[in-house]
């Protein structure tokens, strides 16, 4: 596995902050600032480097088991994938983290043979979102805040997002009938419930002991890219019923950013090389 190549960043972010003269205490609050630093890519570099990391993670054990983890679940479904939507994949010309999860989902579309894959996250620059038209992508001009109707069925791609967006996602499709065409990937639904207190009602307390959740186990050569995901489906055979209105009654749907999932782990490996 390549690391990150000249046309993709030249200053990494120790040296930005070094030459900011940047504390630790510090990092925090600068983040945006290093990411608008960053130069911007040449696209058609970027677009050749993009393709050889896809080909890296085709042949990937992780991508490889990924893949059939997805399957599986398809084959339970009895329906194919139709579309994917990739929410919260962040400045992948400028994170390795981004970088590796554009490769995987841009994977999977291949695998699959996927006609619509939608994209959206602020952070997207104009050399980005064109890189994502290359690629066959379709970057969505709105932001729907996760609110996206699984009209067919359809792999959501959140990865380390924030909590909000996963809830608003399950807000939308809160019906008997839509769940079970969700299939998510985004952090383990187990987890981000952990530290929440009994009383939370919320979509993903709620749906959490009516899903089946998948770790998708980490053992990719890049650390912090695919740490703590999960594939999490929903079988119409292990949600209640639809007279089970106290169950189906929506929640509110939540503001992102109100409760965010980042951490500083998250932003310590938000780094790019060293
Ligand atoms: C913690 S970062 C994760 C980035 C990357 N996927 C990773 O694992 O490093 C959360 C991402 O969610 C994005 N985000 C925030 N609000 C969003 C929204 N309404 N729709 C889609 N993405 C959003 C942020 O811009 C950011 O890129």
């Amino acid at each position: 596995m390549s690391g990150a190549g000249n046309e993709f960043q030249v200053v990494t972010r120790k040296k930005w902050m070094a030459r900011k003269c940047l504390s630790r205490r510090n990092r925090h609050k600068s983040e945006s600032d290093y990411l608008n630093d960053c130069p911007d890519v040449n696209v058609d570099n970027f677009h050749s480097r993009l393709e050889r990391i896809c080909g890296e993670m085709s042949q990937s054990d992780y991508f490889i088991v990924a893949m059939e983890t997805l399957q599986q679940q398809l084959d339970a479904l009895k329906r194919p994938l139709e579309r994917i939507v990739c929410l919260g994949l962040g400045p992948f010309t400028r994170t390795q983290q981004a970088l590796h999860q554009t490769a995987f989902i841009v994977s999977t579309q291949r695998q699959y043979n996927i006609k619509e894959v939608f994209y959206y996250d602020p952070v997207f620059r104009d050399s980005e979102k064109e890189l994502l038209q290359r690629l066959n992508g379709t970057v969505m001009r709105e932001d729907c805040a996760g609110r996206h109707e699984a009209t067919v069925p359809t792999l959501y791609y959140l990865p380390h997002c924030p909590y909000a967006l996963m809830h608003n996602l399950l807000w939308c499709n809160w019906q008997f009938a839509s769940l079970p065409n969700v299939l998510l990937i985004s952090n383990s639904f187990e987890m981000v419930t952990l530290n929440r207190t009994k009383n939370t009602d919320d979509h993903i307390s709620r749906i959490t002991e009516h899903c089946t959740e998948i770790a998708l186990e980490d053992d990719y050569e890049q650390h912090n890219v695919f740490n703590d995901l999960s594939l999490h489906t929903f079988p119409s055979e292990k949600l209640p019923k639809v007279e089970d209105a106290a169950f189906w009654k929506r929640c509110v749907p939540l503001k992102v950013h109100e409760d965010e999932l980042i951490t500083e782990v998250d932003m310590a490996a938000l780094s790019i090389g060293s």
